[in-house]
């Protein structure tokens, strides 16, 4: 088969690779021009895709800007960024943009499917309709289905391969054209009846992390006024074999998914005459804690008689999550804008994220991190990163991610 792929990011990249390793020919889209040239030089900007993996499989991937390649593709797999608008509404224009130029070269007898996260009824409504622009007619001359992405980025234990993937055809014709692509790649097929189930179930499983990171972040902030350890009660909590599932409290939610995506089902809600209240809650409870994350490094410098203004502080970590560069809606961002503004002098290492995006601040080695640091920030937990040496060096410790809870160390506070 020949397999295109629209938008060569997060996902894209590694369905592309997963296709060519399985011996189809790729036609890989994206509008972003240096990722192609990228793509061209055999070099990878995802993490979990080493530049040596695609090297290996380059030659059966075509790296193009042009949207008309994708004309002798069997199918044609759309995975788009869909952010939200600055009023926090869905922003489909990619997956406009995307639908339109492909509905420009599509053939009679392709499928499509669509895997950017979003609302359901997208598919249906807003995609299927596009395509057929074309003077075909969807479920007839060509097939659609909607298949939500969920690689976890960094992630080794579950990959593409052995995540069950979940289809939901226009027809039950389109989810099977869909589930025999899929099967080249994926172990462990589930289908669903409609497209609508299949957009809502991503839904759920990212409402589901927001809600319950929610829920342990805000007992976070109870904790810390009542004066017991959250870790120890998650710890303790976690120990139970049934019925409970372990949340991490910390900094707030980063990435292009959970701060994201439940606002498509919100923003859909609200034309069924309904609010979805966890959804607007876990929102307002997670965007809340950079400020309680700044609140508490407030008063540990505090105790220690200094003020925030002229205190240096190492910042470690900052990326949204562990072992990734992507610093999208990171926390870590809010935080040092936060500290920034009250005056501290800021430094950060992490060496996924060499320079920050607005071009201010560049990673600096820890050891200069930590050079005359009045207190150090353990914002995102890397991998690999020499706590010991942070507890050791650095005069206070602020730990939002529970990594040095078992050093013992006086001059750590936690979470
Ligand atoms: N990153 C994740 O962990 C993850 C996980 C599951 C689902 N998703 C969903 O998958 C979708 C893609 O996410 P991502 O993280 O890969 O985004 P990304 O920003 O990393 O990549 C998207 C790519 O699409 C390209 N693009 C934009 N408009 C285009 C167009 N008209 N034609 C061709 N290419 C275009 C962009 O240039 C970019 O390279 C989103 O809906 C996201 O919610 C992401």
């Amino acid at each position: 088969m020949t397999v295109g792929i629209m938008g060569l990011g997060y996902v894209g990249l590694p369905l592309a690779v997963a296709f060519a390793e399985t011996g189809h020919d790729v036609v890989a889209v994206d509008v972003d021009a240096r990722k192609i040239e990228a793509l061209g030089r055999g070099d990878s900007y995802i993490e979990d895709i080493t530049s040596q993996r695609l090297a290996r499989v380059r030659d059966r991937i075509e790296a193009t800007t042009r949207a008309a390649n994708l004309s002798r593709c069997d199918a044609v797999l759309v995975c788009v960024p869909t952010p939200l608008t600055p009023n926090r509404e869905p922003d489909l224009g990619p997956l406009v943009a995307a639908t339109r130029s492909l509905a420009d070269v599509l053939q009679a007898g392709q499928l499509v499917v669509l895997e950017s996260t979003t609302y359901p009824g997208t598919t249906r409504e807003r995609m299927a309709p596009m395509l057929e622009e074309s003077g075909m007619v969807a479920g007839r001359d060509f097939n659609v289905a909607f298949s939500p992405e969920r690689v976890d980025p960094g992630r080794t234990d579950y990959t593409l391969r052995n995540t069950p993937k979940v289809i939901g055809g226009l027809t039950e014709a389109c989810g099977d054209r869909a589930e025999e692509l899929y099967r080249c790649v994926c172990d462990e097929i589930i289908r669903v009846s409609t497209p609508e189930a299949a957009e809502l179930t991503k839904l759920l499983e990212n409402i589901f992390r927001s809600v319950n990171i929610a829920l342990v972040n805000e007992l976070a902030m109870l904790t810390d006024r009542m004066g017991i350890d959250i870790w120890e009660v998650v710890d303790a909590a976690a120990t139970k074999p049934y019925g409970f599932m372990r949340f991490e409290p910390g900094p707030g939610m980063g990435g292009h998914c959970l701060p994201v995506d439940p606002f498509y089902l919100s923003w859909r809600a609200r034309e069924f005459d309904l609010t979805t209240e966890f959804i607007e809650l876990a929102g307002k409870v997670n965007q809340q804690m950079p400020y309680h994350c700044v609140a508490k490094v407030e008063r540990v410098l505090n105790s220690a008689g200094k003020p925030v203004h002229g205190s240096r502080i190492a910042v470690i970590g900052v990326g949204y999550k562990p072992g990734v560069g992507d610093v999208r809606e990171s926390p870590a961002l809010k935080i040092l804008s936060l500290l920034g503004a009250l005056g501290a002098e800021l430094a950060y290492h992490d060496q996924h994220v060499p320079v920050l995006p607005d071009g201010g601040l560049s990673s600096v080695d820890l050891d200069q991190a930590l050079d005359g640091a009045d207190l150090a920030l353990i914002v995102t937990a890397h991998p690999g990163v020499d706590y010991d040496t942070i507890i050791e060096r650095a005069p206070l410790v602020v730990d939002l991610r529970g990594v040095t809870r078992n050093a013992g160390a006086r001059s750590t506070v936690l979470l």
